[in-house]
C-alpha cells in the first residue's frame, strides 16, 4: 500500500504520457516532484487527501530554574521517523527524531538555551524573530560542532508572540531545515494575557507548522530538482504529520501559522470560504483583529488566526491559488496556482464556549519616522543583495543601539523574493507606495517582496552592541539564501 498524500501532481495528462513510457507508480512520484524546469504542472491535491492521522502538537520544552534564569537543553539529533506510509525517513530533529519541542518564556525573564550537537556535522540554531545580543543569535557565525554544546542567554524582552527557531549554517540553511531541525518560541506578556483569548496550549491553542516535502516510495525524504523559487515539495505536513486531522473542541480556536518551507508560499483560508479573525503577525497581536478570507504567508512568515466552528462539521485548511506578482510564464514554477489541502478540522459534538474576540487586541508603539535618518536602499536581484552575494567576512552595514531607521527594498528580480530581518521586528510603512493592508500593518520580521514593488520599513534597533558579531538581513526563500542572497550589520555603540 502505497502513501495517500503522494502523486497528487500527477494530472491525466502527466498520467497518460509517463504511462505511455513504461514508468512505473514509484518513478512518476518522483517525476512529479521535481519541478527542476519551466513547464512544473501546478499541483492540486483539493479533495484528494485522506486525513486521518491526528495532528501531532509539538511537546512544551521542559526548562528549569537555576539562579533566575530559565534553562532549556536542546539537542539536535539524528533519527527516523514514520512519516508517510512506505517505510521510515532518515529524519533530524531537536530533543527528538524530527522537529522539536515548542519553547515557551515570559517577557522579562531571562533564558539559556544550552544547545548541543549530536549530529555528525556542524550546524546552528537561529531565533527567528528574537530580539537578543547577536552573539546569541545562532546564525552563520555561532556554528555548534559536533559533540560541542552552545549556551546563549539573554533576558526576554519584546512583546508576545509567535517566533520560531531553525538552523542557520551558511550555505545549508535549506537542507538542515528540510531535514526536520525547527521548531516553534513563543513569547507570552502581561498585556495579551490580559485579553480573552484561546490560550489553552494543544487543545484550542496551536501550532501549525507548514512544510513542503518529497518522499520517495519507501518513505524516505528525498531532494528534488528546484525551481526558480527552490524545492516545491508534494506532500504538506503540519507539525511533521501528513494528512492531519485536528479534533476541534472548543468554538474558537486559535491556529499559530508558520510557514517553515523553504520555498513554498501559502495562501491560506478553509475550504468553505468561511472569514477567519488574524490577531497577530510575525512579532505580535495586531492593534485590533482584522475579518480576512486569506491570508498569504511566504517561508519564515506567522499569522495568528481565530476560526470559528459549529458542533459537528468538518471544514478543511487549504492553501488556495495566489498571487506572486510574477510573470505570468513563472506563476507554475513559483507554485502560485498549486491547490493543496492541509488540515482538516473536525469538530466534537459538543464544544467549549468562546468569548468574543476582544474588539482591542495591542497598543502599537511605532517608531517615531522622524527620527530616521536617511533611507537605506537594499535592491534585491538575482541572489543578490544590492549586487553583492554574502561573504562572512564583509560588514555590509552598521547601525547604532537604539537608532531608529528606515529601510527600502526593492525586488529588482523576476522571481518572488522576501526579505527578513534579524533582531528587529519592522513596521511596514509602504508597500507598492501605499499603505499596507491590515493584516501587514502589525509587526514584522519578514515580507514578501513581489517584482518590481518596493517596500519601505521602519524600526527600531535595540540595545544590545557588539562592534564584532554581525545580525542577518536575507531572503527567506532559503535555496537563495543559500546562494548567497544574504547580507551581515553590526549593531554598534551609538
Ligand atoms: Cu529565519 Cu536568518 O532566519
Ligand atoms: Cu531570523
Ligand atoms: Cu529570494
Amino acid at each position: 500500500m502505497s502513501a495517500p498524500t503522494q502523486r497528487l501532481g500527477l494530472n491525466r495528462r502527466h498520467f497518460l504520457q509517463l504511462s505511455a513510457l513504461g514508468l512505473g507508480v514509484g518513478m512518476m512520484a518522483t517525476l512529479a516532484g521535481c519541478g527542476g524546469t519551466a513547464g512544473r504542472e501546478p499541483l492540486d491535491t483539493v479533495g484528494k487527501v485522506d486525513f486521518r492521522n491526528p495532528l501531532h502538537v509539538p511537546p512544551l520544552a521542559k526548562s528549569e530554574l537555576k539562579d533566575g534564569r530559565r534553562v532549556f537543553d536542546l539537542v539536535t539529533q539524528a533519527g527516523q521517523s514514520e512519516i508517510v506510509a512506505g517505510g521510515k525517513a532518515d529524519t533530524w530533529g531537536v530533543n527528538g527524531a524530527f522537529l522539536g519541542p515548542t519553547l515557551r518564556v515570559r517577557r522579562g525573564e531571562q533564558i539559556r538555551l544550552n544547545v548541543s550537537n549530536e549530529l555528525d556535522e556542524a550546524t546552528s540554531l537561529h531565533w527567528h524573530g528574537v530580539r537578543l545580543p547577536a552573539a546569541a543569535d545562532g546564525g552563520p557565525h555561532q556554528m555548534v560542532e559536533p559533540g560541542k554544546t552552545w549556551s546563549p542567554s539573554w533576558t526576554i524582552d519584546q512583546t508576545a508572540a509567535t517566533l520560531w527557531y531553525h538552523p542557520h549554517p551558511h550555505g545549508q540553511t535549506e537542507r538542515h531545515l528540510y531535514k526536520g531541525i525547527g521548531g516553534m518560541f513563543i513569547i507570552d506578556d502581561d498585556e495579551e494575557g490580559a485579553l480573552d483569548l484561546p490560550r489553552n496550549y494543544g487543545v484550542d491553542d496551536i501550532p501549525v507548522i507548514v512544510q513542503d516535502k518529497t518522499f520517495s516510495e519507501k518513505g524516505q525524504i528525498v531532494e528534488t530538482g528546484r525551481s526558480g523559487v527552490g524545492m516545491l515539495g508534494s506532500t504538506v505536513l503540519v507539525n511533521g504529520t501528513a494528512a492531519p486531522m485536528l479534533d476541534v473542541v472548543a468554538e474558537h480556536t486559535r491556529l499559530r501559522l508558520l510557514n517553515a518551507s523553504s520555498a513554498r508560499s501559502y495562501n491560506f483560508g478553509f475550504s468553505d470560504d468561511r472569514k477567519f479573525t488574524m490577531i497577530a503577525s510575525d512579532g505580535g497581536l495586531l492593534g485590533a483583529p482584522v475579518a480576512l478570507s486569506r491570508i498569504m504567508l511566504t517561508p519564515g512568515e506567522r499569522a495568528e488566526i481565530i476560526v470559528a466552528v459549529v458542533p459537528g462539521e468538518t471544514v478543511t485548511l487549504r492553501s488556495f491559488a495566489q498571487d506572486l506578482g510574477v510573470a505570468e510564464s513563472r506563476t507554475a514554477d513559483a507554485g502560485a496556482q498549486d491547490l493543496l489541502d492541509i488540515l482538516q478540522l473536525k469538530a466534537a459534538a459538543t464544544l467549549s464556549p468562546s468569548t468574543p474576540i476582544p474588539a482591542q487586541l495591542a497598543s502599537m508603539d511605532y517608531p517615531d519616522p522622524a527620527l530616521a535618518g536617511a533611507m537605506r536602499m537594499f535592491q534585491l536581484g538575482d541572489n543578490v543583495i544590492n549586487n553583492k552575494s554574502m561573504d562572512m567576512d564583509r560588514i555590509d552595514l552598521s547601525v547604532k543601539a537604539g537608532a531608529t531607521e528606515a529601510w527600502a527594498v526593492l525586488n529588482a528580480h523576476n522571481q518572488p523574493h522576501n526579505f527578513h530581518i534579524h533582531d528587529v521586528q519592522f513596521q511596514i510603512l509602504t508597500l507598492n507606495e501605499q499603505p499596507p493592508p491590515p493584516e501587514l500593518a502589525g509587526w514584522k520580521d519578514t515580507v514578501y517582496a513581489p517584482p518590481g514593488v518596493t517596500i519601505r520599513l521602519l524600526m527600531k534597533f535595540g540595545k544590545d552592541a557588539d562592534p564584532m558579531m554581525p545580525y542577518m538581513y536575507h531572503c527567506h526563500l532559503l535555496w537563495h539564501e543559500d546562494m548567497g542572497m544574504m547580507g551581515q550589520f553590526l549593531v554598534v555603540d551609538a
